[in-house]
């Protein structure tokens, strides 16, 4: 494995958690680069189900240090409560390093998370409301506060400045009622007091551990299509969940990666506002969300549903340098007498195969479809590829021939031992 990258391919939520526990079992080392607690990675283990948010994956495992990288923007009290949850199930925290240079998500992100989005009207991106955005805007500015001051000696300093700073926004801009720092400095001093063993130069720890020839996974959150550059902004996250982003967000070069892993399910899915050319608005879409159980991790809202897209996976392989797919999720389209995969848009008369880069084109631009046999079996006990019906075989190696890159495993069902590799 050694550099291993398991990523999103779509719009997130396509089953990364799975996959991450299952290569986290052979990994010294897995390292979270991006984003924060918008992240919900399921990870299904006999009867038990964990939803990870921010602690990678890897921490079911007692052997495998667990990084939350410095490109990661921290919620001290989120990640003490995830904390605390994994100890009630008996699993430890005590190989979980946090970055120095991660910038803390703190209460005045998270209102004016929610002021922004609501001072925007219809026109919100519907975001997680975890203060993602307002937190990678003020790590642009250079105000925001990092993990090294947030447990150091500055905390108090740092604290008030950024408070006062933005109560001025809170007030001043949207009207708001301002934070009272004497209360947010007494329940934060707890949380920085307890967070900051965990605090390490984690780039230090990750490049050793490559040096060192060990398997390390840098797990993906988010998708591809939620990258502030190459997503479909402004409907995209803050972050970059691109494979690009594990570098910059790990403190480690690209040699360090030799395998780019990108997650897809066998349909799309999407949370939040923005272009979906495949969505389906009639049953098939609602049969979809309900096998699927298309609810999100994090916020519960029904997730939208639609047809497999090859444009857009055509376009996860070319900006991720994906070396191999995986199709996931393939036992809920049991039951569909067709399964469509769009091949390509029809745009102003003409056929495109690119995806645009103006998200406004993609709201006109119609998809393109082929047809393939669907499947009415039970698949969730297959652990084969020989052993799937002909038809669900016929498909992966459609899309294997329309996407133009090897499919290398399957998901046939949420369990950790439901995936099939070819
Ligand atoms: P992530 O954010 O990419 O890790 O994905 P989520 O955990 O947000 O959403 C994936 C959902 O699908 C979770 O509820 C998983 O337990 C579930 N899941 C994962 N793989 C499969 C699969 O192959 N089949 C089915 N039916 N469910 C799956
Ligand atoms: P995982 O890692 C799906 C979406 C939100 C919204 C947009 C911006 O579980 O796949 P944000 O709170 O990040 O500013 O919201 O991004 N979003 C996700 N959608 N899966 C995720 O993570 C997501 N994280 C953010 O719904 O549309
Ligand atoms: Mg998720």
């Amino acid at each position: 494995m050694p550099g291993k990258v398991i990523l999103g391919a779509q719009w997130g939520d396509e089953g990364k958690g799975k996959f991450i526990d299952i290569f986290a079992g052979e990994a010294d080392l897995v390292v979270r680069s991006q984003g924060g607690n918008n992240a919900g990675h399921t990870v299904v283990v006999g009867t038990e189900k964990y939803k990870l948010q921010l602690i990678p994956s890897g921490i079911l495992y007692p052997n495998c240090v667990n990084v939350i990288g410095p490109g990661v923007v921290v919620d001290p009290r989120n990640v003490l409560s995830e904390i605390d949850g994994l100890a009630e199930k008996g699993i430890g925290a005590d190989k979980l390093f946090i970055d120095a240079r991660c910038h803390c998500i703190l209460p005045w992100h998270l209102e004016l998370d929610a002021l922004s989005e609501k001072a925007r009207g219809g026109d919100d991106i519907g975001t997680t409301k975890k203060g993602i955005g307002p937190t990678y805007m003020d790590k642009a500015e250079r105000i925001g506060v990092r993990m090294h001051d947030f447990v150091g000696e500055r905390f108090e300093e740092v604290m008030r400045e950024a408070c006062a700073r933005k109560n001025k926004v809170i007030t001043g801009v949207y009207g708001g009622e301002p934070i009272d720092i004497e209360a947010v400095l007494a329940e934060y001093r707890v949380y920085a007091d307890r967070l900051r063993a965990h605090v390490k130069d984690t780039s230090v720890m990750t490049y050793d551990a490559i040096k060192a020839g060990k398997d390390v996974l840098f797990e993906g959150a988010q998708g591809t299509l939620l990258d502030l550059d190459m997503g479909t902004y402004p409907y995209v996250t803050s972050s970059h969940p691109v494979a690009g982003g594990c570098c910059i967000g790990s403190g480690v070069g690209p040699t360090a990666i030799t395998d780019i892993m990108g997650i897809f399910k066998s349909y799309t899915t999407r949370v939040g506002k923005g272009p979906f050319p495949t969505e389906l608005f009639d049953e098939t879409g609602d049969y979809i969300r309900t096998a699927g159980g298309e609810f999100g991790t994090v916020t519960g809202r029904p997730r939208r549903t639609g047809w497999f897209d090859a444009v857009i996976a055509r376009y996860a392989v070319r900006v991720n340098g994906l070396t191999e797919m995986v199709i996931n999720k393939i036992d809920p389209l049991r039951g569909l007498s067709k399964l469509k995969v769009c091949v390509g848009y029809r745009f102003k008369g003409e056929t495109i195969t690119e995806f645009p880069a103006n998200f406004a084109d993609l709201e006109h631009c119609e998809p393109i479809y082929e047809e393939f046999d669907g499947f009415d079996e039970d698949i969730t006990n297959c652990r084969s590829f020989d052993e799937l019906p002909e038809s669900v075989r016929a498909y992966i190696r459609e899309l294997e021939r329309i996407v133009g890159c090897r499919v290398s495993m399957l998901g046939v069902g949420p369990a950790r031992d439901q995936v099939i590799t070819i």
